[in-house]
């Protein structure tokens, strides 16, 4: 027999609920009250106006060509878009100040956190304080180690002559027709090496239900996804669609539940294996937070997006660039021709060999220069602050530094920012780097600098030597402008198409 609730009991229920919708109510009314008092979204400036409507996609093609303009417009090479509550700069001295001088009064913060908490949880990129300086520690260990690199090396090559050379020898063999998608062919290549590197980890050994493709289109979606979070001017709006599980935030959630069947998979799998006496990132991870499986696919997730996306990313541009400016490919052919001749028998150049190529040293950096994986980054300012350039900074505000902008920028690079010339890093031949790391921000820069800078570095060398001296390769851009999709790092939309041909011979690289 079911007991019937006395009426008094069921009118509390009913009160306490109403009391609970009202109160909710009311924190989002203040929440968007406050919202628009301290971001003034109001505000009808002609910048402000032009991101709420869109305008600025009449004379640009993306984002950060306008930010771009507006950056090299302002006297300061410093901006504030109200509405986003956004402080971006392209000043180096402000650079080196967020990140270096003042490097505690900016960290990431909590409104980074929570926009990209669900992809990145409590991976290194999504963390400040202790939990920061932990897995900085441990994976500076790992990547600094002369072992790991000459591992991470051998780990390149193989990947180059397993994957990336007969795959563009079988598309040179179909004649006229030989077309890739130089986009996708990088970031299957770089997923792979990551693996390895990280994890310790073949493609092949590992168990998944669905399709390799379709973990990758899920980080392209989170990655997308999470970026327009970043891009919103009204961060309630997706919290509520989160809580409520709909529209984008419906995918995203989707997207991260495919992701984390990887991430769960990778790390079974190196359990399996054993960690105990491999040197992988994932295995000295484990030794320290073996059996928090959540910490362990944050770690996972986030080595994955820093390893696949980057890299794929700067090698396209490399390539987009090099087409356009078949001189550069001449010079460097030319370089790599004087090496000496004491390789492998895959006819690769060796590490050192590598590390003696200053002239392709200066195309990578040119290239990152103007078309940087990662376009801006931004800091939340803990206290008020002024920039040295005279920008009052509120507590809370967001600064955005913006690599993308700087590398276009006549005051840091000279007149000739626009061009595509590799000697201006080279004196006498040799590589010299910039005499600030602050004006060239592609790895950040200051106590976060890039942690994968080396190994990035000797990968893009090792696939682009490789690439230039056996291959032609001439992208299909059509005239068509360079459109980047939102995400968090530079994508291009439709992918980059190459005709790819093999030069005369097979030369040895
Ligand atoms: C061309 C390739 C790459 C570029 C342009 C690049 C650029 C950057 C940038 C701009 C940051 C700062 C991001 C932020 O704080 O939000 C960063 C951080 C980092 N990168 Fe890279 N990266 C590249 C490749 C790699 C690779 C291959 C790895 C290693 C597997 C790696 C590991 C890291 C790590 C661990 C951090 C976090 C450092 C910290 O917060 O202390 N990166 N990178």
């Amino acid at each position: 027999m079911v007991e019937e609730a006395p009426e008094g009991a069921a009118l509390t229920v009913d009160h306490f609920a109403l009391l609970f919708f009202c109160f909710v109510g009311a924190f989002v009314v203040f929440s968007m009250l406050l919202l628009l008092l301290r971001r003034r979204l109001w505000c009808s400036c002609h910048v402000c106006k032009a991101y709420l409507s869109s305008s600025w996609a009449g004379e640009f093609d993306n984002p950060c060509d306008w930010f771009t303009h507006l950056l090299q417009e302002s006297p300061t090479g410093t901006i504030h878009i109200h509405v986003l509550g956004n402080t971006i700069t392209a000043n180096p001295a402000n650079v080196e100040y967020m990140l270096n001088t003042r490097f505690d009064n900016f960290p990431k913060g909590k409104p980074f956190s929570a926009v990209l908490g669900d992809l990145l949880g409590q991976g290194i990129f999504n963390v400040d304080g202790d939990m920061w300086r932990f897995q900085r520690k441990m994976a500076s260990l790992a990547l600094g180690s002369v072992y790991v690199r000459s591992y991470a090396f051998r780990t390149v090559s193989g990947e180059i002559s397993r994957f990336l050379l007969p795959l563009l020898s079988s598309t040179a063999d179909l004649g006229d027709g030989g077309v890739v998608d130089l986009q996708d062919m990088f970031r299957r290549f770089s997923f792979d090496t990551i693996c390895r590197i990280s994890f310790g980890l073949d493609r092949a050994c590992l168990e998944l239900p669905v399709p390799m493709s379709e973990f990758a289109a899920a980080f392209d979606t989170a990655s997308r996804l999470s970026a327009l979070r970043g891009a919103a001017t009204m961060p309630l709006i997706w919290k509520l669609k989160r809580l409520l599980g709909l529209g984008l935030e419906k995918e995203l959630k989707r997207a991260i539940g495919t992701i984390n069947m990887l991430a769960e998979e990778v790390i079974r799998q190196r359990r399996k294996l054993g960690f105990e006496t491999s040197y992988d990132l994932l295995s000295r991870f484990m030794g320290s937070v073996e059996g928090d499986d959540q910490y362990l696919r944050d770690i996972v997730i986030s080595f994955l997006l820093a390893g696949r996306d980057a890299v794929a990313s700067g090698l396209t541009g490399f390539f987009l660039l090099l087409s356009q400016h078949p001189n550069v490919a001449i010079a460097m052919r030319r370089e790599i021709a004087t090496m000496k001749r004491n390789r492998d028998g895959e006819g690769f150049a060796s590490y050192d060999q590598l590390k003696q190529m200053h002239y392709v040293q200066a195309a990578v950096y040119e290239s990152l220069r103007l078309l940087p994986p990662v376009q801006f980054d931004s800091k939340f300012c803990v206290e008020d602050d002024v920039l040295p350039d005279g920008t009052f900074v509120g507590k809370n505000t967001r600064v955005t530094y913006h690599p993308y902008a700087m590398g276009r920028m006549a005051s840091i690079w000279g007149p000739d920012c626009g061009e595509f010339k590799p000697e201006r890093w080279l004196r006498d031949g040799a590589f010299l780097p910039a005499e600030s790391p602050y004006k060239y921000p592609v790895f950040q820069g200051g106590q976060r600098v890039c942690l994968g800078k080396e190994l990035a570095m000797m990968e893009m060398k090792a696939v682009i030597v490789s690439i230039v001296s056996r291959f032609d390769v001439e992208v299909l851009q059509g005239g068509r402008p360079l459109k980047f999709v939102p995400g968090l790092s530079a994508t291009i939309s439709g992918g980059l198409a190459a005709r790819v041909s093999r030069r005369g011979s097979i030369k040895k690289a």
